[in-house]
């Protein structure tokens, strides 16, 4: 069985993608990618910090690597990510000797121009390839839902306030053809106040003209935490708020909380079951929305390479066990009953 043919014959049908790494695509691990999955998302990559790490001074060979995997297999792709607060240099928000910028008129300019011009490379460096891509997340997780103002108080806002943000889907969208949809992309959005806050950025987005398609929801999850149900209304509320808006799972993962064991041997069957249950639950779900979730990426493959990182590395969040085995929440996301 593979995942892809399976999931694609359930309806309504998604991409399903996974995330690649340096080391992930070649050999076994990388049959198992171009077997199971149809989407592709650099997990570091395409990230500032991996791209552009030293002014002016662009690298490419990971990234390049990674799209003409997808683009050899027929895979899509997602864009991941343009303005985030981590994985992006300090330089991008220091003068030319070191030092923080103020805050002040020049350096928020300064700031912007940076960021345009990141943007503008990067696009241009991946113009020719653009047919394989389909999506691009253009800022990440810049709300932190217990500010009165929902905003993160990141590098980004406190030099440039939310221009930072519109700055980033406007210069996108100047590069982009409109095949490839632009996000917000973040974590916790099934959380009320999250929610709230989202909203009210992709409000105050599309009040003033800002070229925004659709919202991301990471769904880094924990067994059992957020509720299906959590999930599907937090889809709907966007949904009817923003009609037309895109929505996309895009880090999916299921942890087992504070795991604690010292092996992965020894997490017990049990809770293997358990993790198998909830992603027939969380997958059932997602169909269920009858395609207002139009993608969904999961943040890795097997439980030997996760950003999940317990003393023991036994959260087991992902379908295949770390010599690649499907595990019961592999059968749960391709057997609905
Ligand atoms: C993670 C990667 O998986 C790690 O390898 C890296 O060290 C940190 O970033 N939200 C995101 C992703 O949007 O980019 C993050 O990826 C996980 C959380």
């Amino acid at each position: 069985t593979n995942l892809l043919s399976v999931a694609q014959t359930q309806s309504p049908y998604f991409p399903i993608g996974t995330i690649a790494y340096s080391g992930g695509l070649s050999g076994v691990p990388g049959d198992l990618v171009a077997k199971h999955f149809n989407s592709l998302v650099s997990e570091n990559d395409m990230k500032w910090s991996a791209l552009q790490a030293t002014p002016g001074v662009f690298t490419y060979a990971n990234a390049d690597a990674q799209v003409a995997f997808a683009k050899a297999r027929g895979m899509k792709l997602r864009g991941h990510t343009f303005a985030w607060h981590e994985q992006v240099p300090a330089w991008v928000f220091q003068d030319a000797t070191g030092n923080a910028l103020p805050a002040t008129p020049a350096s928020k300019a300064l700031v912007l121009q940076r960021e345009v011009e990141h943007i503008t490379q990067v696009l241009n460096h991946f113009a020719p390839e653009v047919a394989s891509f389909y999506a691009w997340d253009v800022v990440n997780e810049a709300i932190d839902a217990s500010q009165a103002d929902c905003m993160r108080k990141s590098n980004w806002y406190l030099l440039t306030g939310t221009d930072f943000i519109d700055t980033a889907f406007r210069t996108a969208r100047a590069l982009l053809p409109a095949s490839v949809k632009l996000y917000y992309n973040d974590y916790s959005t099934t959380d009320p106040a999250k929610l709230a806050c989202i909203q009210q950025l992709v409000a105050g987005l599309k009040s003033r003209g800002v070229p925004i398609d659709g919202i991301g929801h990471q769904m880094h999850i924990s067994l059992s935490y957020p509720t299906p149900a959590a999930v599907t209304h937090a889809v709907r509320t966007l949904a009817t708020a923003f009609p037309g808006l895109s929505q996309q799972v895009t880090e999916m993962d299921i942890k087992i909380s504070d795991p604690g064991y010292a092996l992965y041997e020894d997490i017990p069957p049990a809770v293997h079951a358990q993790l198998g249950y909830a992603w027939r639950n969380y997958f059932n779900a997602l169909r269920s929305l009858n395609g207002l979730i139009d993608s969904v990426t999961l943040w890795g493959q097997a439980d030997n390479h996760t950003w999940l990182t317990s003393a023991t590395r036994t959260e087991a969040p992902l379908l295949f066990d770390p010599s690649l085995k499907a595990k019961p929440a592999y059968w749960g996301v391709v057997d609905p009953s």
